[in-house]
């Protein structure tokens, strides 16, 4: 894919669809006024007033995601102009521009187009230029990424279409700009990196596949990776690791990636941890087979640490950085571990084993003990962890539990900007209660209420004193529906704020 930024009049540019952005702005209780982007009047006023007349004639109201196509019939170079609505003013954010992109990229690669200009944004809007175009390019690559690689005839042949993307700008040479661009193009491919490994299917990313991708993006951006197998998690005493990986005939993994942007910092730096069942049956306590097949994305967790650690290693910020992927299917069989057993976790702590289908905590137990040892600080976790937090917030926002302030509104900031969600859950220790066991240090599980708390309750004795926040994205990992923006399946949630938040981290 070619990707440019460009400086033009728009009546020269020469592409298959030159994409302009359109917001609307309240007047009094009943009426909109429409607010054309710079390019979209410019364009406007060489159609005689068209994109205007349309919306006074009620055929465009420029709400988010709406889209008309016009056809300039030669008083433009461009063949087509699609015009975009990025909705409401005051709701325009950067992610009103990264869902109109991808809207309009998603529907002109499935409508014969090869080379788009996408001119969405305006210097007249009180919404950062710098951020406008990073979050056009996202969406643009965030939209035309597909997984298709197993389907031998592929339905339409205009898919995989787009060749090269223009972004139209004032002044295209300006430094900020083109970082603008670069960074757009890291967040997304490092998001379509992590997708990629939560689209793939079960009986191809084993733990040892997850590794190995792992191994080799490090080797391709100069990151170091070290993958632990079964006999070094014993000599560190990786009991809760080893216990749920025990039932598999697929040896577990613990995957090390470290980004050192601060070698000489006495900081040890971030660490980033992620969950990583490539396959969650339940263990013994079986789940049911209704939607089991999705769980093939009980790993994206460890998909979003090893895309953050693809941007980062991109983008070279001047920071420590650690990822940390525990690995491992949960099967049942006659080696399976069971209900009733006690494990002990790195840092010593045991816990009372009462249902094998809680097998996340007990290899991020492990993988956080192991960030603790290691003196690293914050930690974030990313996991797929609890039914219960699909319950409470659906897919649209991810859980978040953390026991630092700063450290949560610096994620949730990192989210804003990114188009991702997270929403503050409390650690109140009146949640213990439901986790005491009377025979080891802890019960696996609290019951069914609140089980994505009591969840994050038992991460909390493996964090130590480190600044922590674990986010549960069980909800948004994944979406079953294709929409306008976006191809079923995984989302690549939390690579764009992880990375984003260590980018500001390293300021
Ligand atoms: N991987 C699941 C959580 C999950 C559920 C992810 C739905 C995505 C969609 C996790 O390992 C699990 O099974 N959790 C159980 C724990 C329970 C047995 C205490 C849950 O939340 O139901
Ligand atoms: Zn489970
Ligand atoms: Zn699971």
């Amino acid at each position: 894919m070619e990707i440019h930024l460009i400086e033009q009049r728009v009546e020269v540019i020469q592409c298959d669809a030159l994409v302009l952005g359109v917001s609307n702005n309240k007047v009094g209780q009943q009426r909109k006024d429409l607010l054309l982007s710079e390019k979209a009047m410019e364009v406007d006023s060489l159609l005689g007033g068209l994109i205007q007349t349309m919306y006074e004639d009620g055929e465009f109201k420029g709400e988010l995601g709406e889209m008309v196509t016009l056809h300039p019939m030669n008083k433009l170079a461009a063949k087509r102009v699609i015009v975009m609505g990025l909705g409401s003013r005051e709701k325009m954010y950067t992610q009103s521009i990264r869902r109109a992109s991808a809207i309009a990229s998603r529907h002109l690669q499935q409508t014969g187009a090869h080379q788009i200009t996408l001119a969405l944004h305006s210097e007249t809007w009180d919404i950062d230029v710098n951020n406008s175009i990073q979050a056009e390019i996202e969406g643009a690559l965030l939209g035309l990424y597909t997984f298709k690689k197993y389907k031998q005839s592929n339905t339409n042949g205009n898919e995989r279409g787009i060749t090269r993307i223009h972004l139209l700008a004032n002044h295209a040479s300006e430094t900020s700009l083109n970082l603008a661009v670069d960074r757009g193009i890291a967040l997304a491919e490092a998001t379509n990196f992590a997708r990629e490994l939560v689209n793939e299917p079960p009986n191809v990313l084993t733990p040892t596949e997850l590794a190995h991708r792992a191994s080799t993006m490090a080797k391709q951006f100069g990151l170091e990776c070290q993958v632990l197998d079964r006999t070094e998690m014993q000599e560190l005493g990786m009991g809760g690791l080893l216990g749920v990986s025990q039932g598999s005939a697929e040896p577990p993994k613990f995957i090390i990636l470290r980004y050192l942007g601060a070698p000489e910092s006495e900081n040890q730096g971030i660490a980033l941890v992620g969950k990583g069942i490539t396959f969650d049956t339940g263990g013994i306590s079986l789940k049911s087979p209704e939607g089991m097949h999705q769980m093939k994305g009980d790993m994206a967790g460890a998909a979003a640490v090893i895309g953050a650690m693809h941007a980062i290693a991109a983008l070279k910020p001047a920071i420590n950085v650690t990822a940390l992927v525990p690995t491992t299917e949960n099967m049942p069989s006659g080696t399976a571990y069971r209900p009733g057993d006690i494990l002990r976790i790195m840092n010593g702590k045991t816990i009372e084993i009462v249902n094998t289908d809680a097998e996340g905590r007990l290899v991020l137990a492990d993988a956080l003990s192991y960030a603790v040892k290691n003196g690293l600080s914050p930690i974030i976790d990313v996991a797929t962890l609890t039914g219960g937090i699909v319950v409470a917030l659906g897919s649209v926002m991810s859980g978040m539990f953390c026991n630092d302030q700063d450290l949560s509104s610096d994620i949730i900031a990192a989210g804003q900007i990114e188009g991702e969600k997270f929403w503050p859950m409390p650690l109140d220790d009146e949640y213990k209660e439901a986790i005491q066991s009377d025979i080891a240090d802890i019960k696996q599980t609290g019951g069914k209420y609140a089980s994505a708390v009591t969840a994050a309750k038992i991460l909390e004795h493996f964090v130590g004193d480190a600044h922590w926040a674990h986010l549960d994205i069980a909800g948004t990992d994944f979406i079953d529906s294709k929409k306008p923006y976006q191809e079923h399946g995984a989302t690549g949630v939390a690579v764009r704020t992880l990375a984003e938040f260590v980018l500001r981290r390293a300021k």
